[in-house]
């Protein structure tokens, strides 16, 4: 269908930066030009076995990836170079001091949710404000838990109307790999004051919306859980949510014949359904604790924060190049190329 592969480079082989690498390559009209990082671990291993050719920040590091047989193709700055559109996916704070080197080159750039929108901005989720990046320089993919809550609040406001959202988010302490974070045995405010960062993350991309949240952090590592107090403007009905859920293409369902009520279990589901890392892009709403009341809305939903942004990257490439105008278009390319079947359609 396309004639031209989009050239993408991942600045930044890490957590988020593998799993957007992979599924860059799954696509039919974008391919990997190379991935980057800064000391030679088993990430690097993994890269080379992939085929993506390995650049590192610095060159001068070079023998020290080449000892243990990890070929470098190069300097981040070539790499950049060779790309059309780079996925920056360094830690947090770190993508922004890269931005004087993607205008240097002139090259489209993605950051990820650990950056401040005014790294880019303009603030992305694909099912919100697809249109409004397309051919855009710089587009900032919203983090993890804001991805979780423009998808399902602005499905509910197309539908019912949103007078006000106010949402409490119980965060993963670290990611599985992690091995140097915590907390390991406590529940830490995050932070004490209210809101927290997730809301007026929120209107970055929703910025009619009224929304209040807070967040907590716990010892786990498997996903984020959301405890959900939506007002709706018009009468709400348990039905017609699961039915706008069900229309969605990254709102998933588990629904109470599962038998799952913890993070732990969809896990589990995903592990035993085959799912490549066990990875979950779509949200994972509880059907049994949708509450529908007049114009009161309450569920829980869990968000799995090492994947649900990496199908949201693959979106912002297209829009941004203009290679493909619709958005609805580029998510069903994105979610197929990846075997992407909702939760609720495997129970
Ligand atoms: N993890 C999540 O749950 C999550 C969810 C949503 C959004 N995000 C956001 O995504 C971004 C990346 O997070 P992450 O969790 O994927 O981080 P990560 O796992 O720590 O990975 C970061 C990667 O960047 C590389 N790196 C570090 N400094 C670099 C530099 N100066 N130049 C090039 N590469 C460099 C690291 O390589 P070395 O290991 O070789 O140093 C590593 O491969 C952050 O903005 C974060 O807030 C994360």
């Amino acid at each position: 269908m396309y004639d031209y592969m989009i050239k993408v480079a991942i600045n930044g082989y890490g957590t988020i930066g593998k799993r957007v690498a992979d599924a860059v390559a799954a696509q039919k009209d974008m391919k990997v030009i190379g991935v980057s990082k800064t000391r030679p671990n088993m990430e690097g291993f993994v890269a080379q076995q992939r085929g993506y050719p390995l650049y590192i920040a610095d060159i001068s590091k070079k023998a020290s990836f080449e000892k243990v047989g990890l070929k470098v193709a190069g300097s981040v700055e070539d790499m950049c170079q060779a790309a059309d559109v780079i996925v920056d996916a360094t830690p947090g704070d770190i993508g922004a001091t890269n931005k004087p080197l993607y205008e240097k080159l002139k090259k489209k750039a993605i950051w990820q949710g650990g950056e401040e929108h005014e790294v880019a901005g303009f603030s992305f989720n694909s099912s919100c404000n697809y249109k409004d990046a397309i051919g855009r320089q710089f587009v900032r993919v919203v983090s993890c838990n804001t991805t979780g809550l423009c998808r399902i609040i602005n499905e509910v406001d197309k539908e019912f109307g949103v007078t006000h959202v106010h949402a409490i988010m119980v965060r993963r302490g670290a990611d599985p790999g992690v091995i140097k974070k915590g907390p390991i045995d406590a529940t830490v405010l995050d932070p004490v004051t209210v809101p927290s960062h997730h809301g007026p993350d929120v209107l970055t991309v929703l910025p009619h919306v009224s929304i209040t949240t807070m967040a907590m952090i716990v010892p786990t590592t498997m996903m984020h859980m959301h405890a959900i107090q939506i007002t709706t403007k018009k009468p709400v009905t348990k039905e017609g949510v699961i039915a706008l859920i069900n229309r969605h293409p990254r709102l998933g369902l588990i629904k109470k014949s599962a038998g799952i009520k913890s993070t732990a279990e969809i896990k589990e589901f995903a592990m035993d359904l085959g799912r490549q890392r066990s990875d979950l892009f779509e949200n994972c709403i509880f059907e049994d604790s949708i509450y529908a009341n007049k114009n009161e809305l309450c569920f829980f939903q869990a968000i799995h924060q090492e994947a649900d942004v990496v199908v949201e990257n693959i979106d912002a490439i297209r829009a941004m190049t203009g290679i493909e105008k619709d958005g609805a278009t580029s998510v069903q390319m994105t979610n197929k190329a990846l075997g992407l079947v909702t939760i609720q359609n495997n129970h």
